[in-house]
């Protein structure tokens, strides 16, 4: 048996195309968020001389060591950095508060210089020029590399210190010998601000958006997988609902020998007069499932009258009829199918109102109806009966196009003009969809040929 094509979620797919978008965008965010450098870099200088007010003078008298430069008491000296605090890189510095003297009777101290960086950012690659007394000499320095030129000190960061974080300071110091003035008289600094982008606002939007994107494909997978789920379900019940279609279908035709694949057939003419209309898959789909069971009335009738050889009376026929109204209560309550009772209870109305059971007019009777009841025509008069042989193309096309417009939708008979003088016969190869075939020479009544045995491999 042939299984009805199943329609895949639309809403499933959409989601699928929604999940793969979502994730790439996820995936090449985060990975340009982690590969790309977006620190910033801005070179700082800062220069300062020293002023009266930024020197506290703490004055020492040496026990051992007397004054023999200027005859004076020591002065210990203290950079005040309250005085300069608004500069964001600043430079403060104390002497020991042991002093000596050289040979030359110079006076040497030690000398501790802190580098403050005040700045928000921290700062790498610092270059210090201290500004020295003409007769001040270096005699040693640690924590930095430096050079003399003149009365100028460059003093250049070594391997551990060239970065000073916000808010922190780096200690480095030398020994100096002067005549007794005051070693350091200003500074020059200058260095790299280093904006790390993780410090900064943008990098915690980044970060924000980065977890709303991740939130946002979690829940899209979720959703994914509970569509999937649902389509599987769907599937599931499809399928039930086909092969149950086809059981009917089959015990409707068992009824009738003559009629055997009349309700596949229908079904099939019933599609392709749909696609034709330019119905959309899944409403071709529905159409081919209301036409399995247009006659499923006839399992009301009795077999003696059913499978009577030779023609009804009018009782008979009367109670024949009662297929279409039988199959209509059968159907109501058959939910899952959109129409599928309209097809069962309408396909004997006719445009004209002459029909039954109700005898609706033209577009008061369901178009699903309209068009099966052309599909079942063409198959009735086509097909071989106890009583008949099948009818030839030719009576048959003069019989839809007379009929147009008084039993049939006249605008609807003209898809079915087209499928016979096409050929079109609904052919299984191998399970695949139908196949259009040309006849376009039979001239002979049409019946069940080596070419049709697809509809008994399909029963
Ligand atoms: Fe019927």
């Amino acid at each position: 048996m042939s299984k009805l094509r199943i329609q895949k979620s639309k809403k499933y797919q959409a989601s699928v195309i929604m999940f793969v978008v979502l994730a790439v965008i996820t995936g090449v965010y985060i990975s340009v968020l982690m590969l790309v450098d977006m620190d910033s870099k801005t070179k700082l200088t800062y220069e300062h001389s020293y002023s009266a007010e930024d020197i506290e003078l703490l004055s020492i008298i040496p026990k051992d060591e007397p004054d023999k430069a200027n005859n004076n008491s020591y002065s210990r000296i203290v950079i005040n950095a309250d005085n300069i605090k608004e500069d964001k890189l600043y430079v403060i510095y104390e002497t020991s508060e042991e002093f000596w003297t050289d040979d030359s009777g110079r006076i040497g101290c030690q000398y501790d210089i802190c580098i403050y960086n005040n700045a928000k950012y921290k700062v790498s690659n610092w270059t210090l020029v201290l500004t020295v007394s003409d007769e001040s000499k270096i005699d040693s320095f640690w924590n930095g590399e430096y050079s003399i030129e003149k009365n100028k000190v460059t003093v250049t960061p070594v391997e551990y210190n060239s970065y000073i974080n916000s808010k922190a300071s780096i200690p480095i110091g030398c020994i100096m010998y002067t005549n007794g003035e005051i070693g350091i008289e200003g500074y020059k600094i200058v260095a790299t601000e280093v904006r790390e982008f993780q410090n900064t606002d943008g990098y915690t939007y980044a970060i924000i958006i980065a977890c709303v994107l991740l939130i946002c494909v979690l829940i899209c997978f979720i959703m994914l997988m509970h569509l999937k789920r649902t389509n599987d379900i769907a599937k599931e019940n499809a399928e039930i609902i086909n092969e149950s279609l086809y059981t009917f279908a089959n015990i409707i035709d068992a009824k009738d020998t003559y009629t055997r694949g009349h309700s596949i057939r229908v079904a099939l003419y019933s599609k392709e007069i749909a696609r034709r209309m330019k119905k959309s898959a899944d409403e071709q789909e529905r159409i081919y499932r209301i036409a399995l069971l247009h006659d499923i009335g006839k399992v009301g009738v009795t077999d003696d009258i059913l499978k009577k050889a030779g023609r009804l009376n009018d009782n008979e026929i009367e109670i024949i009829k009662k297929h279409a109204e039988i199959g209509g209560h059968i159907l109501e309550k058959f939910g899952s199918i959109d129409g599928l009772a309209d097809g069962a209870g309408y396909h004997h109305e006719r445009i004209d109102g002459k029909g039954y059971p109700e005898g609706l007019k033209d577009k008061e009777i369901p178009e699903v109806a309209r068009i099966i009841c052309i599909a079942d025509s063409y198959d009735a008069m086509s097909s071989s009966r106890c009583y008949r042989k099948g009818l030839g193309e030719e009576y048959i096309v003069s019989e839809l196009k007379a009929c147009a417009g008084s039993q049939f939708d006249a605008e609807i008979v003209p898809f079915m003009l087209e499928m016979i003088a096409e050929g079109f016969a609904p052919i299984k190869d191998n399970g695949d969809e139908p196949k259009k075939r040309r006849e376009k020479s039979h001239k002979k009544p049409y019946k069940i040929s080596e070419n049709h045995s697809w509809i008994w491999r399909i029963l």
